[in-house]
């Protein structure tokens, strides 16, 4: 018989979760205003929220917070994580920030303008977000391909390079502060880039002038991708595969929340000595110091740990396996996913599976509310909630894809679980005839709106 595959860790601590009823769960989701943020952690039993900051830390990275050195200045744990980022990553120079889009503020400060524009792949809410407050705006340029869900492309996040072009021939020079990709490309469904279309957008940064950014909070999960489907990638470590991918680029942004496997941090790093000089004064005013930069020192410490771990093949293996399992599952009830699995996370076709709920009334959050109330697992909605409001016309916007996204924290559950999120999705699935009527919005803040937004019942 063929032995099947098991992780290759084993679990030392434990945490306690709380089995509730369906009468408690309808009432603190209607107390929740149906927005699964406003939830406490402990009315939910399996918490698929999100993947940041969620997994859990090795033996070896609670060793190294021991170690953590808390100066102000010139902290040690700075250092490694300095020697961990130019060994790794590549960069020279690099700016610790608390999370992903503190780096992205920071950076932004210097880069983005009103009237800029910023071409990349379907870019992370956060980093649409950044741009524009700042009066500019974000052009996805992702290949056509990713908005159908059901259709097998190995790298649905790819940049469309026509689309690409056009832009940077549309534009001066001095309007596009730089090109952001997103790897993987969260919003169309943790959907990697390939080396081959990183290459051709390098290519065309160059022609053009224009800096490349990477948006890189699961950028191992990309050099997964890449070792598994690329041609030529296949003997390829991980690590070798991430400085490729790197060396394309002048400048990052990370949320190590995910692919470095710690509960809080995040960075900028940089090619350009000026640049990182240019930062490290909006970097001491809005998070700290530049040898801190709103972290602590274990946390650094567990960061530079992290890197190493989330780079290595057999971690990545076990934690995309599972995730591809949740899809294999969903694939045996029928249930229409952005096709192949994620790294990260399944997206579900939430208009595939409430055909019957209007778009106006938010059919992902339809979902993730009875998702919610039949299995207690929380998700969160991909779609024109979290699109938000055109800034402008102050219309809703309604993206082509309308996903719920089941995302799966690091080392955290075990298959069982996944197996309870997928049975509970199918006897939401069964009952979808009955399912006519969605969400109406009764506050919502005027940027961002998912987290706070506040809804009632059709
Ligand atoms: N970029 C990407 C691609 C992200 O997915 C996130 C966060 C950020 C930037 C911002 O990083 O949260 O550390 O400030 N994504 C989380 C998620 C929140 O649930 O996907 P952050």
């Amino acid at each position: 018989m063929e032995i099947p595959y098991a992780e290759s860790f084993r679990i030392k601590m434990v945490e306690p979760l709380y089995r509730s009823t369906r009468e408690e769960r309808e009432r603190w989701i209607k107390e929740a205003k149906y927005n699964l943020f406003g939830l406490k952690s402990s009315q939910v039993f399996i918490d698929l929220l999100t993947d940041s900051g969620t997994g859990a830390m090795s033996d070896r990275q609670w060793a190294a917070m021991m170690e953590g050195d808390e100066s102000y200045a010139g902290s040690a744990s700075y250092f490694n994580m300095k020697e961990a980022i130019k060994t790794i990553l590549g960069f020279d120079y690099f700016l610790p920030t608390h999370q992903g889009r503190a780096a992205e503020n920071v950076l932004f400060s210097v880069l983005v303008k009103a009237g800029d524009v910023v071409p990349g792949n379907a870019h992370f809410d956060t980093t649409k977000g950044h741009i524009e407050f700042r009066k500019a705006s974000a052009v996805d340029c992702t290949i056509d391909e990713a908005g159908d869900t059901q259709l097998e492309h190995p790298f649905k996040g790819n940049v469309d390079l026509n689309k690409l072009e056009t832009v940077l021939k549309a534009y001066p020079k001095e309007k596009i502060p730089f090109i952001c990709i997103t790897i993987t490309c969260n919003t169309s469904g943790g959907q990697p880039v390939s080396m081959e279309n990183i290459r051709g957008i390098a290519a065309l940064s160059q022609k053009y002038g224009i800096p490349l950014l990477f948006d890189s909070a699961r950028f191992a999960e990309n050099a997964y991708f890449i070792k598994t489907r690329e041609k030529g990638y296949e003997n390829k470590t991980i690590k070798k595969i991430v400085r490729e991918m790197f060396q394309y680029v002048d400048m990052m942004t990370m949320s190590s929340k995910k692919d470095a496997i710690v509960n809080i941090g995040g960075f900028i790093a940089f090619r350009s000595e000026q640049l990182f000089r240019e930062a490290s004064i909006y970097n001491i005013m809005f998070e700290g110091y530049i040898t801190y930069g709103g972290m602590s020192g274990r946390d650094m410490n567990a960061l530079a740990t992290g890197l190493d771990e989330g780079t290595e093949f057999d971690y990545l293996d076990g934690r995309i396996r599972q995730v591809a399992y949740l899809g294999a599952k969903l694939d045996e009830y029928g249930i229409a996913y952005q096709r192949p699995a994620g790294g990260h996370a399944i997206f579900i076709d939430a208009l595939k599976v409430l055909p019957h709920v209007p778009r106006e009334e938010f059919p992902a959050q339809t979902l993730a509310v009875e998702l919610y109330l039949e299995g207690g697992i929380r998700s969160t909605e991909i779609g024109a909630i979290l699109a938000d409001r055109d800034p402008v016309t102050r219309e809703n916007r309604y993206p082509q894809l309308e996903l719920l996204r089941l995302a799966i924290p690091r080392r955290t559950y075990t298959n069982s679980h996944i197996e309870v999120a997928a049975a509970a999705l199918k006897n939401v699935y069964d009952r979808r005839d009955k399912i006519t009527h969605g969400l109406k919005i009764v506050y919502e803040a005027p940027i961002m709106r998912h987290f706070t937004v506040e809804m009632e019942k059709n």
